[in-house]
């Protein structure tokens, strides 16, 4: 029967935990490994799907979702977790701003935030039902994995998606955006605060349609000195969890561990454990030792080798691998990339990669 493929009820009993039982300090028998990007454009599977539809096409058909978020799990059965396919600028989309993905360039949006006041424009009632495909795509992805690794559910962070919706996409220097944060200080958090009550709907969302952990992306976060991480990045990450902690609890769903990501955060992973999150993602500028000395005993760390290490031979891949591995050790630590995997990483490379995370400890 189709449809019950649709129904969050009755999923597969989850075979792997490894993830799960490592993001809330359980002891592991493996380490366990997943990779940011992991479905996307280095898997010729995926680039076949992507040659007849567009990205936001693959995004809101469920059946296309759920095949490419399959896909890299069929090649690399070392993974111990999936990552449903989407994107973190489906959000801006539903509260009304066209957001296009260019072949080559990356996400385009015709018509960005130019002026404080067209924040009033966004259209935040209704936003999360305009997402329910990304719901959808998770309860046929989790009947559809039947219970071999856990499916992550996932969201950009305030910062880090108004910084695209002024931008009108991707930036080096972030000019207009942090423009923004001198001359209109208010507004700022007046859109990062719609963005944050939009947010947490939308991770209670997936959590009812069947994610079983939670990550955040704060990509932008390398273009925030100290202070402005302080004030315009960690109160919302710090309300995105509890608010989401506290809407499982209220509607009695099972609490799901959270995992916050923030690309350039290394200098405040002081900050970062305070927000309340199970998991600090790490990217490669991060020394493993030194991040658990700052961080203690009562997170877990996820990271963190450089992408682009994996454009070396399977033999050093394997080589740097372990030795990452066993800097983190086998308490707490989730491996992974430092960011996400780049499009002509070799194939062999995530073999090695995987392969390396499991027998290195
Ligand atoms: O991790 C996964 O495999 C799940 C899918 C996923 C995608 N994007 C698919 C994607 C996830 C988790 C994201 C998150 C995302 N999207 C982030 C945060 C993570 C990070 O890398 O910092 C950001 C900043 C975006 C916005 C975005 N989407 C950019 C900047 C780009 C272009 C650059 C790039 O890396 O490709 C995208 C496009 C995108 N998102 C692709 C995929 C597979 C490639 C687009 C294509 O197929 O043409």
């Amino acid at each position: 029967d189709k449809n019950v493929e649709f129904i969050p009820k009755n999923f597969p009993e989850l075979k792997n935990d490894r993830l799960l039982r490592a993001a809330l300090g359980k002891e592991v028998d493996k380490v366990p490994v997943w990779v940011m990007r992991q479905a996307g454009r280095y898997l010729p599977e995926f680039q076949e799907v992507r040659a007849k539809h567009d990205f936001f096409t693959v995004c809101r058909t469920p059946e296309l979702a759920c095949e490419v978020t399959l896909q890299p799990l069929r090649r690399y059965p070392h993974l111990d977790a999936s990552i449903i396919f989407s994107d973190i600028l489906v959000i801006p989309q539903a509260l009304g701003m066209t957001v296009e993905m260019h072949p080559g360039v990356g996400p385009v949006f015709p018509s960005p935030l130019q002026d404080p006041s067209e924040i009033d424009n966004l259209k935040e009632e209704g936003a999360v039902d305009r997402l329910l495909y990304v719901g959808k795509a998770i309860t046929l992805t989790r009947h559809k994995i039947e219970g071999k690794v856990p499916l992550i559910g996932f969201t950009g962070a305030p910062f880090t998606l108004m910084g695209y919706m002024i931008e009108g996409g991707g930036s080096k220097t972030m000019s207009k955006t942090k423009e923004w944060l001198e001359k209109y200080p208010k507004d700022v958090h007046k859109l990062l605060s719609l963005l944050t009550r939009v947010i947490i709907d939308y991770l209670i969302m997936q959590v009812e349609s069947g994610a079983q952990l939670l990550q955040v992306f704060e990509s932008s976060a390398d273009h925030l000195n100290r202070d402005q991480f302080i004030e315009f990045s960690a109160p919302y990450l710090k309300d995105i969890r509890s608010g989401v902690k506290n809407k499982i609890e209220a509607k009695n769903l099972e609490q799901v561990p959270m995992t916050v990501f923030a690309k350039g955060g290394g200098p405040y992973l002081d900050i970062q454990t305070g927000l309340g999150y199970d998991t600090i993602g790490l990217d490669w500028t991060v020394d493993p030792e030194e991040a658990r000395k700052i961080v203690g005993d009562n997170f877990t760390l996820q990271g963190n080798l450089d992408p682009q290490d994996l454009y070396k031979t399977p033999e050093e891949i394997t080589k740097m691998t372990i030795e990452m591995v066993q800097k983190f050790g086998k308490k707490r630590y989730i491996a992974n990339l430092g960011h996400g995997i780049t499009p002509q990483t070799p194939l062999e490379s995530m073999k090695a990669f995987t392969v390396a995370v499991h027998e290195a400890l």
